[in-house]
Formats: structure tokens, C-alpha cells, sequence
């Protein structure tokens, strides 16, 4: 099934432009206009407030997720960690929609918070990769990824699906309310698809950078600001699932807080540069380890690169960046995993579907 990859999350990292040009067929009517089932976009529009509850690259997505939902649609979005809403509930809206994000729709975690809110009398929506999960079965709606059977244990291709899903709904339901909304999106997917193909393609020096900045390196710390720092957090978490190397995400502007305390000679601090509105302040926070002697590598996007970007990927539409710049992370992280002489597939102490809370 692998066919000549070696691993399943190469196989599943080079699926993503396939997986985003499936999609605009799913999600599509007659018409040929962008179009998800008007009884989940009702709800969604009728709700005053959007809890998303998900883990780990779930969760990540989820961010995402709530600046397009909220940039859109204009529907307020809070995003939680699963297993920390069920024993930390935040104060409900009058009339919260709850939004489960679940690669495997199997989720322990996800699940107690779903059960709890069912029983709070709340509508649902679960957003999964595996139609008759249990997430799917039990909530009131369910949208599908259409991502294919994802099994490496490191979320690849089910995480740009999450987000292309969550872009479509946000485009979706802004339109159901009658919002001029001044992009695209089926447009802008086909553009990102494109994009995805051309990262894909530049595996040689996503490997080089692992080899550079990764070989033999403790730790590694991801920046950027804005929508990049959602990024930089799904980044830090597949580096460190699969080759071990500690790695964080930091929003830029708060590494001055505490964590530069963590810089020393030759540390790498990757940073995302994606967003015209935060470049310079991005580009700030990297002169700013660099003067601890962090080892930068700045990845940014066409338009909005300078000299001495180590990578540049190719522009899309600002919002949905993460789609693109996520690919060059997925395969850094494939990288120095394999490097590193690691099971990049099956790393340690993980389970591909987490069913205990
Ligand atoms: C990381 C990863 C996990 C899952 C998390 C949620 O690569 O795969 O963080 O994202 O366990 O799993 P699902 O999406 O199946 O609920």
C-alpha cells in the first residue's frame, strides 16, 4: 500500500494537493458552486458562539480554523483542548454550536466533551476523517475529510483537509447570511492545491534543512505571529512526535518572556513569515535570537520574502497560508525523524487513535 515511500506519512504528505482537489469536488452542488449541507450551515449561522473541542494536530487545525471562521462569517470561535474542557468548562453562550475536530472521529477526550454537552442539551458537529466513527455517530452532524485512510501516526494530510474544511464552511455560511465575501474559495483551493504540489516537489531541500539544522540538535524552537503561529505549533509537534528533538512553538513576540532564555550558540529557530501584517515584526523576533546565537531559518512566503530566507514558498491567499506552509514543516520534521534513524511511522509511546481519556 506504501508503493515505493518508504513511510506512510511521505505517502500521506504527498496526498495533500490530491486531498484538497477532492474536496472541491465533495464539497461542491450542481452549480459547480462551493456548497456543504444547508442544515449544518443553518446551525452553524443560528449559533451565537463556536466551541471547537479537539487535541493535539485536531486542535491546531481548530485554531485555524476560528480566524476563518471569525474573519468570514464573523461568528465568534473558541477553540479547547478536549481533555481540558471536560474539567475546566469554560461559561457557555445561549446558543453554543460544538464543533468536534477528529482525524479518527474516535477520540477519548473528544468524546467525554461531546457526551457532556449532549447531555447540556447542545447541538453538534463532528468534523472527521472516518465516516460511522464514533464522534460522527454520536453528534448531530458530522462533515467528512475525505483525506483517505491516513496511517502514520503523525497527522499529515488530515490536518489540511481540517482546515480546508473549516475554510469552506467559514466561505459557506458567510454566504448563507448574505456577507459579501471578496474571495474565492474554491479558486483559492485550487491555487493552494498547486502551491502544495510545488512543496511537495521541493523535498531535496526540505531534507538539506534537516540536515543542516536537525542532525544532531537538542532542541529546535518554531516562531511566528499571526495565523503563523497556529503553524509553528503543529510544526513543533510533528518534530517532536517523530524524531524526539524538543521542539516548542512560540508566538514571536513572546519568546522575550522567558523561553530566549533557552537560545544558546547554534540552536535552530525556525520562523514562518507568511503574513504581510506581521513581517517586520517577525523578522524582528529572529535578529532578536540571533543575537543569543540561535541559528536561524526563515521560511516566507513569495511577495513577502528578504534576503536570506532559507525558504521561500509560493504565495496564496493570506488566509489560508497555514494550507501551504505547513507542507515544508511535515517535511523537516520527515526529515530529521529519518536522520535521525527514528520510526517515523510508529514513533514511540504513541497510539494513531488515543481511546483513553
Ligand atoms: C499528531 C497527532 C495527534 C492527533 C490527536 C487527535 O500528529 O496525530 O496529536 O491529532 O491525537 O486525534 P484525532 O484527530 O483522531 O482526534
Amino acid at each position: 500500500e506504501k508503493g515505493t515511500y518508504p513511510y506512510y506519512m511521505l505517502k500521506e504528505i504527498d496526498e495533500q494537493p490530491l486531498v484538497i482537489r477532492r474536496l472541491i469536488e465533495k464539497y461542491r452542488n450542481e452549480q459547480g458552486e462551493l456548497a456543504i449541507d444547508e442544515e449544518i450551515v443553518q446551525a452553524v449561522n443560528e449559533a451565537d458562539r463556536l466551541y471547537i473541542v479537539a487535541c493535539g494536530t485536531s486542535y491546531h487545525a481548530g485554531l485555524v480554523g476560528k480566524q476563518l471562521i471569525e474573519n468570514w462569517a464573523k461568528i465568534p470561535v473558541e477553540v479547547h483542548i478536549a481533555s481540558e474542557f471536560s474539567y475546566n468548562m469554560p461559561l457557555l453562550s445561549e446558543k453554543p454550536l460544538f464543533i468536534y475536530i477528529s482525524q479518527s472521529g474516535e477520540t477519548a477526550d473528544s468524546r467525554a466533551v461531546l457526551v457532556r454537552t449532549k447531555e447540556l442539551g447542545h447541538k453538534s458537529l463532528t468534523i472527521t476523517n472516518v465516516p460511522g466513527s464514533t464522534l460522527s455517530r454520536e453528534a448531530d452532524y458530522t462533515l467528512l475529510l475525505h483525506a483517505g485512510p491516513e496511517i502514520a501516526v503523525a497527522s499529515t494530510k488530515a490536518y489540511t483537509a481540517q482546515i480546508a474544511v473549516l475554510a469552506m464552511l467559514a466561505a459557506v455560511a458567510a454566504k448563507a447570511k448574505g456577507m459579501a465575501l471578496d474571495v474565492d474559495v474554491t479558486k483559492e483551493l485550487g491555487i493552494v492545491a498547486n502551491a502544495m504540489e510545488a512543496l511537495c516537489d521541493a523535498k531535496h531541500e526540505m531534507e538539506q534543512i534537516a540536515r543542516e539544522y536537525l542532525a544532531t540538535t537538542r532542541n529546535c524552537f518554531f516562531i511566528g505571529r499571526a495565523v503563523d503561529y497556529y503553524v509553528v505549533l503543529e510544526g513543533a509537534l510533528k518534530l517532536k512526535e517523530i524524531s524526539y528533538i524538543q521542539a516548542e512553538g512560540f508566538a514571536g513576540g513572546e519568546l522575550k518572556h522567558g523561553t530566549i532564555a533557552l537560545i544558546e550558540n547554534g540552536t535552530p529557530v525556525i520562523a514562518l513569515a507568511t503574513q504581510e501584517h506581521v513581517n517586520l515584526s517577525i523578522r524582528g523576533n529572529v535578529k532578536e535570537v540571533v543575537a543569543r546565537g540561535a541559528n536561524p531559518c526563515i521560511i516566507s512566503m513569495k511577495g513577502l520574502d528578504m534576503e536570506g530566507d532559507r525558504f521561500v514558498i509560493p504565495a496564496v491567499h493570506p488566509m489560508l497560508t497555514p494550507l501551504a506552509s505547513v507542507v515544508p514543516l511535515q517535511l523537516i520534521a520527515y526529515y530529521a525523524a529519518l536522520h535521525r534513524g527514528c520510526d517515523v511511522d510508529k514513533p514511540r509511546n504513541l497510539a494513531k487513535s488515543v481511546t483513553v481519556e
